[in-house]
């Protein structure tokens, strides 16, 4: 179902100690969130159990991952599986990111595959999907998007569909400081929501949660979520503190 929804993509930043104050910190500033928006923290691996176990039962706030291996088990040194996350108490995944896809050589068969194995193991997805600066300057941004969307999620059965999130990152703005306006993501994300109508039906294309992220602020939230097809943010930089990230999640 819809839902607004603040997700937090720590990177491969902090220390455990780091990560443990941040997380009791926005605990803390978030107990009276209760008519506000699903909030999922996406700490590194090793952080998972602990922060975990910071989160109070029951409530808003949901723990993540950043990424999962494609199989379910093996030999794959180095490796975590999606069964492995959902054990140690994850309800949501990341998968597609632009840094996984430009670092780590990520397409759109892999993601298809770790798509499917975080279903299986009752993780719920935040696919990103996201264009270059080079892809909107030649205005070619939603030919790309189709693209990403037609190869890499829209295998999903109707019933496996339901449980992903889209997150909207312009790679040109994650990291750099260069948000996209409102109404460049209002723009985009209404073309992804035309599109979700498309590949599965319109009450589908209504249920489904899409995120805006790439250098989204305690400043720039409030106006970003306001537009009518931005749920909410996948948060990198201002998630690493408190203070900033429970302003965007005051922001709806
Ligand atoms: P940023 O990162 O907020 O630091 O731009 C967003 C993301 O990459 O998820």
């Amino acid at each position: 179902m819809r839902q607004n929804l603040v997700a937090g993509n720590w990177k491969m930043n902090l220390t455990y100690q780091e990560g443990l104050a941040l997380v009791e910190e926005i605990v803390r500033l978030n107990q009276a969130n209760g008519a506000g928006p699903e909030v999922v923290l996406c700490p590194p691996f090793p952080f998972l159990t602990g922060v975990g176990q910071a989160l109070p039962q029951g409530g808003k706030l949901h723990l993540g991952a950043q990424n999962c291996h494609q199989k379910e088990s093996g030999a794959f040194t180095g490796e975590v599986s999606a069964k492995m996350l959902a054990s140690v108490g994850c309800e949501y995944v990341i998968l597609g990111h632009s840094e996984r896809r430009q670092y780590f050589g990520e397409d759109d068969e892999l993601l298809s595959q770790k798509l499917k194995a975080a279903l299986a193991a009752g993780l719920k997805p935040i696919f990103c999907v996201g264009e270059s600066l080079d892809t909107r300057e030649a205005d070619e941004t939603f030919d790309f998007i189709g693209q990403q969307l037609a190869a890499g999620l829209f295998h999903l059965s109707n019933e496996e569909f339901a449980q992903v999130t889209v997150a909207y990152e312009p790679i040109w703005a994650i990291g750099t400081g260069r948000t996209a306006t409102s109404a460049q993501a209002q723009e985009v994300h209404a073309f992804i929501r035309e599109q979700i109508a498309r590949a599965y039906d319109a009450q589908a294309a209504l249920d489904t949660t899409i995120l805006y992220g790439g250098s989204a602020n305690a400043q720039n939230a409030r106006e970003l979520f306001s537009q009518p097809d931005v749920d909410g943010g996948l948060i990198g930089g201002a998630s690493l503190k408190a203070a900033d990230f429970t302003t965007i999640i005051q922001s709806f």
